[in-house]
């Protein structure tokens, strides 16, 4: 058995909503461990995916009047390319409606099944639809409220199977107490070893009110309970109970599940219970991290007393910023196992000062000091160098061997906050050898070539080794400081430990932009505030769509109510929306708003939209417009969107809570 391999694994994200910053968040913790143990050669699989199953899901499906499965596969479909837009590389994506994971959960089903686990009662008790948990009565009688949620829980009383969980009280303190690198942080670990020893009851993991679920083996009167589909997930991706058999054996003992805190109790008792009543091996390693807030609070969509919310918009994210910038923030600002504070100020600020002035400007430095002295070849350290200038380099180069275990150290146990402060300490390092030799008053002086040949030498090598060391953290920016340095290859290719501090062979340094612009704050706040505050930007047709000029208005500039009321207004729902053949701007949108027949509805947003997220979207259709023809089809209507920044980007007007189709605005 080697212990050379490496297994991630993400929450499977739920569905039923658009993906927000913590699951973006957890992806990219999973993608930057999995780059950085692929570089050391271990072999990985990351792997993450979709939870698509449960009574949420069902109901969103049922407000957007759609098929389950159409449903989800749309959401599906935007997680994708949320994530492939922000560069993460999953190895597998996996989807509980996969065939393959629903005959693997029915296998573990009957497995524990048939070791005596699983037995049919009845429940009664008050159910909580988003966190799929049962929730405790507080006062009797009455439905408690979710703390999670904030929503009052509903009471379910069926026919349901459970799972014997409270024979696995004893197995699991043990397993807390014998494995203590199972459960991390240790706080963590702490609270779940309490909740374990107070109170551990039969948990019900069927439902025969929820229909969108795998059904029970032998009694498909009931789905399993969301959790159970959910969580074996994590060994269903690997073939087990449908025929890859092999991967199992391969990387299940090497997995690390990384999750939030909010989910910890489900990674952390009810899984490893599953699987010792499965007779599986437990999970090697779980390990729960903090939740974004931002500005010290919760990140909620509801906008606050100023009509602003606090959630990050992805869009407006990847807009905005670089994808190395949101990564650096996010595995910089959120310190081992705590909550971390999400603010675009904060963002700029660490973009502007750690990687635009820190690590941008001391390889600009670098690279341009070796052009002007060196015509661009890097230097080495020359025979004829000075004993002191030879000194002071090998103290640079032993500062990085002595950090080296540091930084591997503090990755392989979760620390990637620490990882990047101790690279950065060597980034200071590099540049406060910079400020004290001065190489720059060296250049005009001939005699001093084998000083600063030795100087830019060990720049150009503390840059080589931190391109390799950051490469999981920064994939771009690091290729292209290699590019910059000369160097063949990438740096993903070179392992940490296999560097040692040695010649330059025929490097020549190469131009380029700076690896970080720095941003200007002022203006991105402004833009960022512009496009998010509701009712600021300006409301107007989609592009091609353009509205007639007003023939209401007058020098006053204002219209009557009057003007106003002759615009119909409607809500209207999107039920299908294709490309229009040999037009890339537009969408054709089937628009049910409220009448008998659904509308041809033609917009310009195809560059921004893909057409299947917008199937089941509630939207703001002006339905007394003439109808008019756009490349021989009618379009009846036209559709509300913001026109944001300078490209007139369209963002579609829509509604915060549920509407019924064809309601008028007014
Ligand atoms: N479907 C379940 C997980 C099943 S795993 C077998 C679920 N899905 S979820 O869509 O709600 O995603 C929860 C996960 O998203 C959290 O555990 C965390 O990884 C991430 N985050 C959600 N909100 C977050 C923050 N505010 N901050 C950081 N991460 C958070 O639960």
């Amino acid at each position: 058995m080697t212990d050379r391999r490496f297994y991630v694994t993400t929450p499977i994200y739920y569905v039923n909503a658009r993906p927000h910053l913590g699951h973006l968040y957890t992806t990219l913790l999973a993608d930057t461990l999995a780059r950085h143990y692929r570089q050391r050669c271990f072999e990985t699989f990351f792997l993450t995916g979709t939870d698509e199953h449960g009574l949420n899901i069902e109901r969103a499906a049922a407000a957007a009047n759609l098929p389950v499965k159409a449903y989800v596969d749309a959401t599906v479909a935007e997680f994708q390319r949320t994530f492939a837009a922000f560069g993460l590389q999953p190895d597998d994506w996996i989807r509980t409606t996969d065939p393959a994971h629903i005959a693997g959960a029915q296998t573990l089903w009957r497995q524990v099944r048939e070791r005596g686990y699983i037995y049919k009662g009845h429940y009664e008790g008050w159910y909580c639809p988003s966190c799929n948990e049962f929730k405790e009565e507080v006062t009797p009688g009455e439905a408690p409220v979710c703390d999670i949620h904030l929503r009052p829980t509903e009471w379910v009383a069926e026919e349901s199977y459970f799972f014997k969980l409270s024979a696995f009280r004893d197995r699991l303190l043990e397993f807390y107490e014998t494995q203590p690198e199972a459960v991390q942080p240790d706080t963590r670990r702490n609270e779940v070893r309490s909740f374990v020893a107070a109170n551990l009851r039969d948990l019900s993991i069927s439902r025969i009110s929820v229909k969108w679920g795998i059904p029970v083996p032998d009694d498909p009167a009931h789905t399993m309970y969301v959790w159970f589909d959910a969580l074996s997930n994590y060994i269903t991706a690997l073939g087990y109970g449908n025929g890859r058999r092999q991967d199992f054996d391969r990387f299940w003992p090497y997995v690390l599940h990384l999750v939030g805190k909010d989910i910890l109790r489900f990674h952390a008792v009810y899984w490893p219970a599953f699987l010792m009543a499965a007779g599986l091996p437990l999970p090697r390693r779980v390990f729960s991290h903090g939740m974004w807030l931002s500005g010290g609070r919760k990140m909620s969509k509801t906008p606050d007393a100023s009509g602003r919310s606090n959630a990050i918009d992805l869009d407006v994210l990847r807009r905005h910023f670089s994808n190395d910038v949101v990564r650096y923030f996010c595995l910089r600002e959120m310190a081992y196992g705590q909550d971390g504070d999400f603010t675009y100020e904060a963002l700029i600020d660490r973009a502007n000062g750690d990687l635009a002035s820190g690590l941008g400007n001391l390889a600009s430095r670098t690279v341009t000091l070796i052009r002007k002295a060196f015509g661009g070849a890097v230097p080495n350290v020359p025979p004829d160098a000075p004993e002191e200038a030879r000194a002071m380099a090998a103290t640079i180069a032993e500062r990085f061997a002595a950090q080296r275990p540091v930084f591997l150290a503090h990755i392989e146990r979760l620390a990637l906050s620490r990882a990047l402060e101790t690279a950065w300490e060597l980034v200071a390092l590099l540049d406060k050898y910079l400020s004290d030799t001065a190489p720059w008053k060296l250049t005009a002086h001939p005699g001093a070539q084998p000083r600063l040949a030795t100087i830019l030498h060990t720049a150009a090598e503390g840059l080589r080794h931190l391109a390799v060391w950051l490469y999981p953290f920064l994939p771009d920016a690091t290729g292209q400081l290699w590019n910059r340095l000369g160097l063949a290859g990438h740096p993903a290719a070179v392992a940490p430990e296999d560097l040692s501090w040695q010649r330059f062979e025929g490097a020549v340094v190469a131009d380029g932009p700076g690896l970080f612009p720095r941003l200007d704050k002022t203006a991105i706040m402004n833009d960022i505030e512009n496009t998010s505050r509701p009712g600021t930007p300006e409301l107007t047709a989609a592009p091609s769509q353009a509205a007639e000029p007003s023939p209401a208005g007058g020098e006053s500039g204002y219209i009557t109510i009057d003007d106003f009321a002759k615009v119909e207004l409607r809500v209207g729902q999107v039920l299908t929306a294709e490309r229009v053949p040999k037009a890339d701007k537009l969408l054709c949108l089937q628009v049910d708003v409220g009448e008998t027949a659904p509308r041809q509805i033609l917009a310009g947003i195809a560059q921004y939209y893909a057409p299947e997220t917008l199937i089941g979207r509630k939207i703001v259709v002006v339905t007394n417009l003439a109808p008019r023809k756009l490349r021989g089809l009618e379009s009846n209507g036209m559709l509300l969107a913001a026109s944001v920044g300078e490209q007139g980007r369209p963002v579609i007007a829509t509604f915060a809570e549920d509407v019924p189709n064809g309601a008028r605005l007014k």
